[in-house]
């Protein structure tokens, strides 16, 4: 079954913000972020991987939840604490493999928890901050994902701490009094059951290893990963099931430590990919051959998802006139100066066509799931300036970001 947009986001609603703030926009309905958000409240910690969408209005809803979270720059910090996460404590964790010296001030600054990614992080923050709270992010040597570009466990990856470097990590942590909260695990996005059972012994084994080299720690980290049903509304990720095989780890870890280890999990895509959809207007209708484009104001510097990973985005075409058209197979691609500029198109960049009712110039394209590495994965190529951003929260609407202009952009050159 194909996938419905949240109830919020109605054709009529839909065309309504788009002839208010103008297109390219991005559109959030806050419901599906809530529900996201409780959906997962089985995990001790749910903390949001806020990469996947920093927008400050979007923190402050689900913190508003409960929902603590996880920054991997400066400006994610800050973003965070601008959202009034409270720094200091547990609600904001700073994950990287490197600290780059600004980034590392900061966090001394605001005493933020650092789940660190290589053993020179925990030498530079030992000896800017001794007792400083870590997490150690270890890659058990095995990963997965959608894409080999967001597999982030492995010999190929450049993310974590390698699991045969935990026994010097950990003497790290010893040299310079630092204080291990938790271990830590990311292996990719993209779920598989099959795989977690291995991923929970590894981090049940991992804990051995820190408890037997003396340390205690209290909580355990099953990264984020969680997959969304971008192409059918049945291939939804059994949460429970996720949980259950996570929930077996943290016992065993529990009775290797002798107390309570909190659970924690790290969404990004499945708390707010659902949330969004990215709005354009149809400019342009022409043919190549026997292809026919319908070229959209919106490209890759908006949702680069396609361009970069071939991924599919399910899209609704909303006639101007609202008439019933022809469905007709078509390439959907945008206004930039690069034939890669397409959203329709496989992981090898080969041109796909999408069947949708048949386009005209100004018919409003809405691309689905576009909530996850959406807006936060924008970029100004071609000066394009960055979209608006509106939160749709039951009957009310606001702008939660504007849309920037050409002047904020030379701003920052003149
Ligand atoms: N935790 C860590 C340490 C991560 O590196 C990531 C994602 C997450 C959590 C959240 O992963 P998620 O639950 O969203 O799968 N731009 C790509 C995804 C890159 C993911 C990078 N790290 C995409 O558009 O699919």
């Amino acid at each position: 079954m194909t996938k419905p947009l949240p109830a919020a986001l109605n054709p009529a609603r839909l065309t309504a913000l788009a002839a208010e703030h103008g297109t390219p926009l991005w559109v959030y309905d806050a419901a599906t972020l809530r529900e996201r958000a409780v959906s997962l409240k089985r995990f001790d910690v749910v903390r949001f991987a806020q990469k996947a969408c920093s927008n400050v209005h979007v923190l402050k809803l689900l913190r508003a939840e409960g929902v603590k979270v996880d920054s991997v720059s400066r400006g994610e910090i800050l973003r965070a604490i601008a959202a009034g996460y409270r720094p200091g404590g547990d609600e904001i964790v700073f994950t990287a493999d490197l600290l780059d010296h600004a980034t590392l001030a900061t966090v001394v600054e605001h005493r933020v928890p650092v789940n660190a990614g290589s053993i020179d992080m925990l030498h530079q923050l030992g000896a800017a901050s001794p007792g400083h709270a870590v997490w150690l992010r270890i890659n058990p040597g095995f990963g997965h994902g959608h894409s080999q570009k967001t597999n982030t466990g492995g010999e190929h990856s450049k993310h974590g701490i390698w699991h045969a470097d935990l026994g010097a990590a950990l003497a790290a942590i010893r040299e310079h009094g630092l204080k291990l909260v938790g271990l830590h695990m990311h292996i990719g996005s993209g779920v598989d059951y099959g795989h977690l059972a291995q991923v929970g012994q590894a981090m049940v084994g991992f804990v051995k290893q820190a408890i037997e080299a003396g340390h205690d720690l209290h909580a355990i980290s099953a990264g984020g990963g969680l997959s969304i049903p971008y192409r059918r509304v049945d291939d939804r990720v059994d949460v429970d099931h996720y949980f259950s095989l996570w929930d077996t780890a943290r016992r065993e870890a529990e009775g290797l430590v002798g107390h309570a280890v909190t659970l924690e999990i790290e969404p990004g895509r499945y708390l707010v990919a659902e949330s969004a959809v990215l709005l354009a207007e149809v400019r342009a209708v022409k043919s190549a051959g026997a292809k026919r484009f319908v070229l959209v104001d919106a490209g890759f510097n908006e949702l680069m998802r396609p361009a970069m990973y071939g991924s599919f985005h399910a899209m609704t075409l909303l006639p101007r006139d609202g008439t019933q058209r022809p469905l007709r197979d078509c390439v959907v691609a945008g206004p930039l100066c690069e034939s890669g500029d397409v959203f329709t198109q496989a992981a090898g960049g080969e041109v796909l066509t999408r069947e949708l009712p048949e386009a005209e110039v100004g018919d409003l394209l809405v691309i689905h799931d576009a909530g996850a590495y959406g807006a936060s994965m924008s970029s100004n190529y071609n000066s394009r300036p960055l979209a608006a951003e509106v939160l749709v929260d039951g009957d009310a609407s606001r702008l939660i970001r504007r849309r920037q202009t050409v002047e904020d952009l030379l701003a920052l050159e003149l």
